[in-house]
Order: C-alpha cells, then structure tokens, then sequence
C-alpha cells in the first residue's frame, strides 16, 4: 500500500512537470535547431551557420513567425500533419506548443 502511495505521488509530479513543459519557448528553440534548421533560416540577420544552410525556397522561421495570417492555432495544424515538400516531423503535442512559443517569442 505504501509503495503504491509512493508510485502515485512520483506520478502526478512527472504530470505536474509535463504540464509546466507545455509551452516553453527554450525547448522549442532546441527543437527547432534540431528539426528546422535544416531548411528554415531561424533567425533573420544572424550569422551563424545555421543561415547558411537555410535556402531561400523555404520562408524564413521569422517571417513565418511575423505573418499575422500565421495564428498559433493555423500553426498548430500545419505542424501537426504533413506537408510535402516539409517532410513529417512527428512533433507531439507538446513540441508543438514548445515550437509556436519559441516562435512567439521570435516575432516581439
Ligand atoms: C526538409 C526541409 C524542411 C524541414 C526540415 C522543415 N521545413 Fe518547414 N517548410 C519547408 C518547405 C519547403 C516549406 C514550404 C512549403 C510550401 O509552401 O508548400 C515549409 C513551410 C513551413 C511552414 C509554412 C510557412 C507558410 O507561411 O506557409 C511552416 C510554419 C514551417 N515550414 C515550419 C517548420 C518547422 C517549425 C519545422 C521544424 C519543426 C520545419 N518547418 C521543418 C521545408 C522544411
């Protein structure tokens, strides 16, 4: 009995940090430099390597970031299925939240 307390209560704590990772900004710039780098240029004007491998094809992170018709929620629904040329990315849930925070945060 006292072990099964233990183990819920280590649960709802997992819970409880998943929840504050909802939306977290510094996640979703390390999951951008991961998985969007590759194609999108993250950050107008920096010269770091990761402009370089960014094209011109592909729309920059910050003018995405920027486009008002580009809602969190229009977002949301574009990262969440696939999008040839964009390959799958099989973000979860809460990735996405990180990724549309860091992008909020890119458009101030
Ligand atoms: C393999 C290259 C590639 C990768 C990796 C990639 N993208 Fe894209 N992305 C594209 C291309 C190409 C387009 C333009 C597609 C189109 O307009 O039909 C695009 C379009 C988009 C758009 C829509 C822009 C608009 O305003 O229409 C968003 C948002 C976006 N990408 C976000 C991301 C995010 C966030 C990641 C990382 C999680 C990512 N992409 C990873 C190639 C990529």
């Amino acid at each position: 009995m006292k072990t099964g307390l233990c183990a819920g209560v280590l649960m709802a704590c997992f819970a409880v940090a998943d929840v504050t990772q909802a939306a977290d900004a510094e996640a979703g710039r390390s999951i951008v430099d991961r998985w969007c780098a590759a194609c999108h240029i993250t950050a107008d004007g920096n010269a770091d390597s990761r402009v370089v491998r960014g094209t011109d094809a592909v729309p920059t992170l910050s003018s995405i970031a920027r486009n008002p018709n580009r809602s969190p929620n229009w977002l949301r629904q574009w990262l969440s299925s696939p999008h040839p040329p964009m390959p799958d990315l099989n973000l979860s849930r809460s990735e996405i939240d990180d990724v549309i925070a860091y992008l909020q945060e890119m458009a101030r």
